[in-house]
């Protein structure tokens, strides 16, 4: 299979993503190219250091890259200024300069992470972003956002509240490393290919669901489509809107009800997880509103389900404390909950003004209550 190559063209950025399977043992080379310098920082997913981290390695050092290597944690507890600040150590030990690229090998929480560092270790130094997860593959990777979670005054944790926009140099993706994956994490994934469906491509929902078996065996062809439908979908929308002033907004869809549910950590549901019942409740509240009907929550549902992705809450939380996590979510406006809904075959629209009673409806249709 040949090097899929897509440009991403952002003022003062412009970047490849290149997807290709077996890519990892050649990214050393890709990235003398686009970052040169005699040092690099490998941030790595500490679960794969001795597998995809050893390939990155050797391949970075095979370019004549000095290498350092940090591991990081995969968890969201982690993804805090603590761990970019240890970052930031390792950097300075290494004496990497402003030419040193960081290479994030891993998923998004590893990419955000070490993206922040990068975005502000000596005012900026060049990111390369090598995805391992489908999430991060399809989504955190591509378009410049880095940051961490940062505590709420209502307690849990905000999801991404201290960042940066930070363009990497290059977005080099293996689906060959999706191998590897746990079928829980890959399924995340899935859940943010639903959101593009739903927003920009009423066929890849088709898609989606004939070929959910496939793709859940990771069958090389179809997953690297996958990808690649993906990719070009959110390339065009950051193209147009890098700094999320109208357009790349719509990639929320479903995000402002999974943070809420994503910062009560007791809950234990993934990123990917929480959007896929983000991306229920979105519905009905567009059901709700005429936007949508029943028949479009109902084939919803049933790709998602098809998907292994959960529909509801497992087990009933306060909807009022869901409500309120909400209102600290960086899409609120003005003290107004900002939403994206959906609003016909591959379309969705920024809706500033839904009821709060409709809201509350949809947190209960996803299995929240009132205590
Ligand atoms: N993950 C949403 C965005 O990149 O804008």
């Amino acid at each position: 299979m040949s090097d899929i190559t897509i440009p991403v063209n952002i003022p003062g950025a412009n970047y490849k993503v290149i997807i290709s399977p077996g890519l990892l043992e050649r990214i050393g080379s890709i990235i003398s190219e686009v970052a040169p310098s005699d040092k690099a920082l490998l941030a790595v997913d500490k679960q794969i250091t001795n597998t995809h981290g050893k390939l990155a390695q050797s391949s970075l050092r095979g370019a004549g890259f000095e290498t350092t290597i940090i591991e990081l944690v995969a968890n969201e507890k982690y993804k805090t200024l603590e761990t970019a600040q240890s970052v930031y150590q390792t950097m300075l030990a290494a004496s990497l300069d402003r030419k040193s690229p960081v290479v994030a090998l891993g998923g998004g929480i590893i990419g955000d992470t070490a993206g922040l560092a990068a975005a502000t270790y000596m005012r900026g130094v060049p990111l390369i972003q090598v995805p391992t997860t489908l999430l991060a593959m399809v989504d955190a990777a591509i378009g410049g956002k880095t940051g961490v979670n940062f505590p709420l005054p209502t307690g849990g944790l905000g999801k991404n509240l201290i960042g940066a926009f930070w363009q990497p140099r290059a977005v080099l993706i293996d689906p060959l490393t999706l191998n590897s994956l746990s079928a829980r994490n890959f399924r995340c994934g899935l859940g943010e290919c639903v959101k593009y469906a739903l927003i920009a491509d009423a066929n890849l929902l088709d898609f989606l669901s004939s070929n959910a078996q496939q793709i859940l065996d990771l069958d090389p062809e179809l997953i690297t489509e996958l990808i690649e439908r993906c990719v070009r979908i959110k390339v065009r929308i950051v193209e147009q809107d890098e700094r999320e002033a109208g357009l790349r907004a719509l990639l929320n869809l479903g995000h402002t009800f999974a943070h809420a549910i994503e910062s009560i950590h007791e809950l234990d549901i993934a990123h990917g997880e929480a959007v896929s019942i983000g991306l229920v409740a979105a519905m009905k509240c567009a059901i709700e509103t005429q936007r949508q009907s029943q028949q479009d929550l109902e084939k919803l549902t049933k790709v998602l389900k098809t998907l292994g992705l959960p529909i509801c809450l497992e087990n009933p939380v306060d909807e009022q404390r869901l409500l309120d996590a909400m209102r600290f979510d960086k899409k609120t406006s003005q003290g107004k909950l900002r939403l994206v809904l959906p609003c016909g075959p591959g379309q969705a629209e920024i809706v500033d003004d839904l009821p709060i009673e409709i809201i509350l409806r949809a947190w209960d249709s996803v299995g929240a209550k009132a205590v």
